[in-house]
């Protein structure tokens, strides 16, 4: 007679896994799939420099965020139709609602796009409809955030923010992202301004590969309500504790942090630390098509490689996650009771 043991932290999983959740840090350019590059590369006659999908995927080993970005913008030029983003859109929707997810803000870099000849009339209004119909037949919220390509200057940056105007109801914020070192905060202070006067929120990428000087500055230079990443906020101790104090969230992706070398692999990976320290912790996937997961895989790889996180730990993650949205109170109260009742029913005390 066999027996099966299953893992002991399989229940804990499952329940993570089926848990309502939200998405706060994910690119959209960086949910293209090889499979829909080569589809979208077809339909507009552009060779791509790999023989098929297994090629390209296989292409997915980097060094850092540079070796990265030079494959996810290259990506973007198979993004040319409204169609296109639709379908990339949509395609996001439903994989995100498969792992629990009730709410996504997407990060765009419309840069990417108008800089080859694709304007903002072309992907706004179809990724509205994307959200619109993941709102009517996912039960999915989705906000949108247009990032600002840090490697480009702030006059551009305006420009982006500007263009974008006439579609002010199809995104809710700005953001920064892009190459970090040698691009500090204080570069965009005034886009942010003009953010903050226009009454968008903000958030900013600091502390991934740039130092936890970076992450201050973005509190202080540019007013952001959440750091993206902000892992290197655990190197200074006044930083990481005023991250505390202040309840900053951090949307930590993991399945990122290694792939791109912040750490060497995940049972390194600080997160643990960060919740000990108090800090407002959040989980998602940053560029899922790229890193090798989407935001349950990345609440997998983590508590796998860290058997010392338990429910309690779980739970947090999750509900700070939902705390941390952009989303109107009430809905989120709605959120945190689905979650609630999810982790009673999952046989799971909520943390005192
Ligand atoms: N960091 C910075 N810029 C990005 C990233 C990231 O992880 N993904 C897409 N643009
Ligand atoms: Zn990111």
């Amino acid at each position: 007679m066999s027996t099966i043991t299953e893992a002991p932290d399989a229940a804990l999983l499952a329940a993570v896994r089926t848990a309502p959740k939200a998405e706060l840090h994910l690119h959209l350019e960086g949910t293209l799939e090889p499979e829909m590059a080569f589809a979208l590369a077809q339909r507009h006659g552009v060779a791509l420099r790999w023989p098929d999908a297994q090629a390209l995927r296989a292409a997915y080993a980097f060094d850092d965020l540079q070796a990265f970005l030079d494959l996810y913008y290259a990506g973007c030029d198979v993004l040319r139709s409204a169609d296109d983003f639709f379908e990339l859109a949509w395609a996001y929707c439903r994989r995100a609602a498969a792992d629990g997810v009730v709410r996504a803000e997407v990060f765009i870099d419309p840069q990417s796009h108008t800089a080859r000849g694709v304007d903002f009339a072309v992907f706004m209004p179809a990724l509205a409809r994307a959200a619109q119909r993941a709102r009517d037949e996912l039960d999915l919220s989705v906000d949108y955030i247009v990032c600002a390509l840090r490697h480009l200057s702030e006059d551009d940056a305006l420009a982006m923010l500007e263009a974008s105007r006439p579609w002010a109801e199809h995104y809710i914020g700005v953001g920064l992202d892009s190459s970090e070192r040698g691009h500090p905060p204080g570069k965009f202070t005034r886009l942010f301004a003009r953010a903050g006067e226009l009454g968008l929120r903000r958030v900013a990428h600091a502390g991934e590969e740039g130092p936890a000087a970076y992450v201050a500055e973005a509190l202080d230079a540019l007013g952001v309500e959440r750091i993206d990443h902000g892992v290197r906020a655990l190197d200074d101790a006044a930083v990481l504790e005023r991250l505390a104090r202040e309840r900053v969230p951090l949307t930590v992706c993991p399945l990122s942090n290694v792939r791109l070398r912040v750490y060497p692999d995940m049972a390194a990976h600080r997160l643990p630390e960060l919740l000990r320290a108090g800090i407002v912790a959040t989980v998602h996937s940053d560029d899922p098509a790229y890193f090798g997961g989407y935001v349950n895989d990345n609440y997998t790889a983590l508590f796998e490689a860290h058997p010392q996180l338990g429910a309690d730990d779980a739970y947090r993650l999750l509900r700070n996650g939902l705390q941390a949205s952009f989303a109107p109170t009430a809905q989120v109260e709605r959120w945190i009771a689905r979650l609630d009742a999810h982790w009673r029913r999952c046989g799971y005390a909520l943390p005192a």
